[in-house]
C-alpha cells in the first residue's frame, strides 16, 4: 500500500480503494482540534466519503465531543430506548441486545445495504462508528460511493433517475408485538426522497436509493408496483457495484466516519452464526432535507424531523 502525504490537506491520508475510503493517520480523536484541522478532516471526508482512524483510545464522551466538532449531534436513533446511561447520543450496535430486540442473534441491526435512517425527512449528514468488541475474524463493514454510482450511469439513466422520487420507510425487523416493534410502528417514519440528491456541501449528485429503507415499500411515485420493482432493482444494483466499495476490517479502537449523504454501507453478517459478539457505538450528525437536481425537496409522509444539539 502506498502512503500518500496529501499536501493540499496536510493530513496523512492513505486511500484504501479506487473510488472510496481512506485511512487518516496521526490524528488523536481525544483532542479538541483547531478549526483548520477540523476543516481538513471534513475535506478528507467529502473527498473520500468514508475515513478511518485506528487505535483510538476513546470512550463515549470523547466520541461525542469529536462528533460535535463537525455539527449537531442527534439522539442515538428515533427508535432507541436504552442508550448507555448518561449518553443519549450513543447507539450501541451490540449483538448481545439483538436476540431480545429482533428475536434472533445477529451482529448488526441491519445486514442490507442502507444509508442511515433515510426514512427520516432529514437523514443524518454523517455517522461516526467506533469498534469495541469484535469477533476474531469476520464482522467487517463495507461502504459504497453513491456519487461514483451516479456518475457512471449511462446519461439516459442519469436523466431518468434525476426525475423520480422513492418511498423510504422504516420496516420493523423486531419480533411482532415486542416493545421495539410497537415503538417502530408508533413512530412510523415514511418519506419520499429524490432518487438523486445533490450534496449540500460538494454539489455532487448521489444515487440516493438506500435499499434497506426502500425495499419494504418498493414504490417509485407514479409507477406501478411491478414497474417500481424493476427500476429499483437496476438502481440498487448500480449503487452497490463492488468496484464502488471499500471493505474495512475493524479492530478495537477503530473509528469509521462516513458521509451519509454520499454513501451506503453494509454490515457483513458472517460472524453471528459462529456465536461471536460484536459491539460498536455510533453517533450521528444532524442532516438537512435532501434536494433533487431541480431543487425539489424530499416530502414527509409521516414522522418528525430528527434534530440534534
Ligand atoms: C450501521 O449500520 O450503522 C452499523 C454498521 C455495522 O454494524 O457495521
Amino acid at each position: 500500500m502506498t502512503e500518500l502525504k496529501d499536501a493540499s490537506l496536510g493530513l496523512d491520508v492513505v486511500p484504501l480503494a479506487g473510488y472510496i475510503g481512506a485511512e487518516i493517520r496521526g490524528v488523536d480523536l481525544r483532542e479538541a482540534h483547531e478549526p483548520s484541522v477540523v476543516e481538513e478532516i471534513q475535506n478528507a471526508l467529502h473527498a473520500h466519503k468514508v475515513i478511518f482512524f485506528r487505535d483510538q483510545e476513546i470512550g463515549h464522551a470523547e466520541q461525542i465531543a469529536f462528533a460535535r466538532q463537525f455539527g449537531k449531534v442527534t439522539a442515538a436513533h428515533p427508535h432507541e430506548e436504552s442508550p448507555p446511561e448518561g449518553f443519549p447520543e450513543i447507539l450501541p450496535i451490540d449483538s448481545r441486545r439483538y436476540e431480545s430486540n429482533l428475536g434472533r442473534k445477529r451482529t448488526s441491526y441491519d445486514s442490507s445495504w442502507h444509508t442511515d435512517v433515510t426514512a427520516l425527512i432529514n437523514p443524518p449528514a454523517a455517522s461516526i462508528l467506533r469498534a469495541d468488541i469484535l469477533p476474531p475474524f469476520g464482522g467487517d463493514t463495507a461502504w459504497t460511493n453513491l456519487v461514483a454510482a451516479y456518475e457512471n450511469l449511462p446519461k439516459e439513466l442519469r436523466d431518468f433517475a434525476d426525475t423520480i422520487d422513492i418511498k423510504h420507510q422504516f420496516s420493523t425487523r423486531a419480533a411482532a408485538g415486542s416493545q421495539r416493534d410497537r415503538k417502530v410502528r408508533e413512530a412510523n417514519l415514511v418519506t419520499y426522497h429524490p432518487a438523486v440528491r445533490v450534496h449540500p456541501v460538494t454539489g455532487e449528485r448521489a444515487l440516493f436509493v438506500s435499499p434497506g429503507f426502500t425495499r419494504g415499500a418498493r414504490e417509485i411515485r407514479g409507477f406501478t408496483p411491478s414497474q417500481s420493482e424493476g427500476i429499483l432493482k437496476v438502481l440498487w444494483e448500480e449503487a452497490t457495484r463492488t468496484e464502488y466499495t471499500v471493505r474495512f476490517k475493524w479492530a478495537p479502537g477503530s473509528v469509521a466516519f462516513w458521509d451519509n449523504q454520499a454513501t451506503s454501507h453494509l454490515a457483513i453478517s458472517d460472524a453471528g452464526h459462529l456465536g461471536y459478539d460484536r459491539v460498536l457505538y455510533r453517533v450521528t450528525l444532524e442532516g438537512d432535507v435532501p434536494k433533487g437536481v431541480d431543487g425539489r425537496s424530499s416530502e414527509s409522509v409521516s414522522g418528525d424531523p430528527f434534530y440534534g444539539s
